[in-house]
């Protein structure tokens, strides 16, 4: 066995940066900092655009096309589950991957509406003048059930990782903190592509979500 990085610096910054985002997201509008929930808000945005576009130029296991795989072996992985098997996975398993997309699906919706959502006193997306008043009441009640859907999902989110723990004795975590994973001698590492070019693509994304603001 030797180490190997997994996951690259930038998807890992993604991540962890996104959590406290989702999180900041859901207390900055608790607390009524509607102007903070508006900036956090668009920060998310930024780093969604940048992890789709990631997921194109990105490192291997950042790709798309490196972890979507078809529907039926996502099944085949799931029918394993319980299974106590060495973890030779390099990036997402097959069922993680689906995971992961749903997940970024969710809180496209959840920046997206957000942009046309209002709260009916001072508190105005920057783009509701674009649907109008009832459209934008509507938007936002999507955008407060989408949110319940969010909660739901990343509990599983987490309960798949501690199952993983308890019954396949695989730490994911651990890689998605430090980068690597303990792998058989002679598995190819993944081609990592250059935290540059993840800054630049930052720089695109926010560009984007500067621009979307100030339609
Ligand atoms: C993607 C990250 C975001 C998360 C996690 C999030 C979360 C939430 C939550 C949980 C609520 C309360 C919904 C309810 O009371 O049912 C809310 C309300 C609201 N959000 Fe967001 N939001 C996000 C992005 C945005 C963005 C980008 C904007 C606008 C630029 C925005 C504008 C609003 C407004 C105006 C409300 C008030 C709605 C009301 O009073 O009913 N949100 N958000
Ligand atoms: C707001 C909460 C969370 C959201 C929205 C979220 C979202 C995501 C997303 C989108 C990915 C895919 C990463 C990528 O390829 O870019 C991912 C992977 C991962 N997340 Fe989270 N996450 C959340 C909380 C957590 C927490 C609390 C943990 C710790 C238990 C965690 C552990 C992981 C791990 C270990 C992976 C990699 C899984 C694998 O090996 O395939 N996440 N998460």
């Amino acid at each position: 066995m030797r180490p190997i990085t997994v996951w690259d610096l930038p998807t890992r910054l993604f991540h962890w940066i996104l959590v406290v985002l989702i999180g900041l997201a859901w207390w900055t509008e608790r607390s009524n900092h509607m102007d903070w929930h508006m900036l956090v808000g668009y920060a998310v945005l930024a780093l969604l655009i940048f992890r789709v576009i990631w997921g194109f130029v990105g490192s291997d296991t950042a790709r798309f096309s490196g972890f979507v795989r078809s529907p039926l072996a996502a099944l085949r992985h799931l029918s394993r589950l319980a299974r106590r098997e060495p973890d030779t996975e390099v990036g997402h398993n097959a069922a993680g991957g689906w995971m992961v997309l749903l997940m970024l699906a969710l809180i496209g919706v959840q920046a997206g509406t957000g942009l046309f959502a209002n709260d009916d006193i001072m508190t105005e997306g920057p783009l509701m003048h674009l649907v109008g008043k009832d459209r934008s009441d509507w938007l936002t009640h999507i955008h407060g059930l989408n949110f319940t859907l969010i909660q739901a999902v990343v509990v599983l989110h987490v309960l798949a990782i501690l199952v993983y723990l308890v019954l396949k004795r695989q730490n994911l975590l651990r890689p998605m903190i430090t980068g690597t994973k303990a792998m058989p001698a002679g598995m190819a590492p993944p081609r990592l592509r250059s935290p540059l070019l993840a800054l630049a693509t930052l720089v695109v994304a926010a560009g984007i979500v500067a621009w979307i603001v100030r339609l």
